[in-house]
């Protein structure tokens, strides 16, 4: 499963990548990645707890539904194997819904310096099959309402919103 794609005229070394998935020794580089996804996430919303300080087992977790064969890490590779970007995707079951199983990305982050040259594009087309093969309905995600970029990248990818969060903060008389 492998997906090339450079930008413009010219073949930008930098700008060639590869999609795949994440192999055992790319749990390093998508922890790195993750926890940049953290970080970002909480330049948005800073109730979000710091990259550095989410636990090991989120991203492990993420592996081990992989093995299991309910979920799928993929990586974007730049020449030489660095990882610039990763996708993490989970089956899930809504029973709600006639036909219950979706596809939700739980996790999509791309380096910022390898931004708008389609990595997001390819490692959700690679979802996709994931997803078609396991005969899911749809493909999901979710992302904070004042995350414009995801949101501008989503809509071009063909993604409608379809559900809305409400949140109120509860306030506790100790904590005053
Ligand atoms: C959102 C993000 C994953 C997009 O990754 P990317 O590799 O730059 O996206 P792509 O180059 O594949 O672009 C995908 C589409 O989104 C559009 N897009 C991407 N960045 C955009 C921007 N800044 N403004 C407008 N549209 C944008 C592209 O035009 C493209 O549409 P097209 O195929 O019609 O041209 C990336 O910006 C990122 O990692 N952001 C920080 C983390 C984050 O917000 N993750 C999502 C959490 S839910």
């Amino acid at each position: 499963m492998l997906v090339f794609g450079t930008v413009g005229h010219f073949v930008e070394i930098t700008r060639q990548f590869e999609v795949r998935r994440a192999r055992a020794r790319d749990l390093h580089a998508v922890s790195r990645l993750n926890a940049a996804l953290q970080d970002y996430e909480r330049s948005i919303r800073p109730q979000r707890c710091k990259g550095k300080d989410l636990p090991p087992e989120y991203v492990k977790s993420m592996f081990r539904a992989q093995r299991r064969g309910d979920g799928c890490i993929f990586v974007a590779c730049i020449p030489l194997g660095r990882v610039v970007g990763f996708l993490g995707c989970l089956l899930e079951e809504d029973v709600l819904e006639s036909t219950p199983r979706a596809l939700r990305i739980t996790d999509l982050f791309v380096d910022a310096r390898y931004r708008s040259v389609g990595i997001a594009k390819a490692l959700i087309e690679e979802a996709q099959r994931f997803g078609s093969e396991r005969s899911a309905r749809g493909i999901q995600v979710n992302t904070l309402a004042g995350n414009k970029l995801a949101r501008l990248a989503y809509r071009a990818l063909g993604f409608t919103e379809y559900a809305v969060t409400y949140e109120r903060s509860i306030s506790h008389p100790s904590h005053q």
